[in-house]
């Protein structure tokens, strides 16, 4: 009774966590995304740049060039891109794992896909006020070598009091459990946060915060078709596994919190004031 012309069934998104929007992006919007993404990727310099993304081993986001990518537009690799010589096993376009963080405010294609009524409306809907995007992400899921994304929340990289942060997760490709679709927790955004990722005096650190364990059963895939748009809670647990497939499994996503909650001096991603996240529209 709640879907409203949004497409998002605001009451199943407060009962599940999440909500699916099926249609929600054009062929034409995905394939220009698509472009323009393997147009970054063509004029990376690896040799400028290390950055492996990986969300087993925190000690990779230890590094400057992670850090130093929330108010810029960065290429990482795949944990599993280079061979132990240190040589890409895959040609560059077939290795890198993701592009981020801030191509949303910082490059033309990326800014319009990003924005737009439909999805002020949506994140309206479900009850941001002011909402405000702090990070995109292009996650390319590679085929064979995609790496695992293990079991987290997404609150703990953006912390708001009280908690706001919400992830639009755009498929690209159609995503099913051969190429390693999101998998969620039905409801599992009402349990605690287990972690907060972190950046202070001594360093960037994860730190526990309950011991409530990941779901060991009761997780259902998001098999979704291409234009599909996902949102879910901050608190929502969520894990994709590795793409061992010959596809590959393109999304995108964006994080955005209510401009109305504090956002939290300790996030890894802070905005300078010349440079504010700004909402949808
Ligand atoms: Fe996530």
């Amino acid at each position: 009774m709640t879907t409203s012309r949004t497409g998002v069934d605001a009451e199943r998104f407060v009962r599940d966590g999440f909500a699916v929007i099926p249609g929600f992006k054009a062929a034409g919007e995905i394939a220009a995304l698509r472009a323009r993404a393997a147009e970054i990727v063509d004029a990376f310099d690896p040799a400028k740049a290390s950055g492996i993304f990986s969300t087993r081993d925190e000690s990779t986001k230890n590094d400057d060039y992670f850090l130093g990518s929330g108010t810029t537009i960065r290429c990482f690799f795949e944990e599993e891109a280079f061979d132990e010589h240190g040589a890409l096993r895959q040609p560059k376009a077939l290795s890198i794992n993701k592009i981020g963080h801030a191509m949303h405010d910082l490059d033309p294609v990326f800014e319009a896909f990003s924005h737009g009524e439909a999805l002020d409306a949506v994140v309206r809907a479900l009850g941001l006020a002011e909402p405000r995007v702090y990070q995109s992400m292009y996650i390319f899921k590679q085929p064979h070598i995609g790496g695992e994304v293990g079991w987290h929340q997404d609150a703990t990289y953006f912390a708001t009091e009280p908690e706001t942060v919400t992830t639009f997760w755009f498929a690209l490709e159609r995503a099913d459990r051969n190429n390693g679709c999101l998998w969620v927790e039905p409801g599992g955004h009402r349990g605690p946060l287990r972690e907060r990722f972190s950046v202070g005096n001594a360093g960037p650190h994860l730190e526990r915060l309950d011991p409530a364990p990941w779901p060991s059963g009761g997780a259902v895939p998001i098999e979704v078709e291409s234009g599909t748009l996902v949102v879910f809670h901050g608190l929502l647990p969520h894990y994709s596994a590795p793409n061992r497939s010959p596809v590959s499994r393109h999304a995108y996503t964006l994080h955005a919190v209510d401009g109305r909650a504090r956002y939290a001096s300790g996030n890894w991603l802070q905005r300078p004031k010349e440079f504010p996240a700004r909402g949808f529209v």
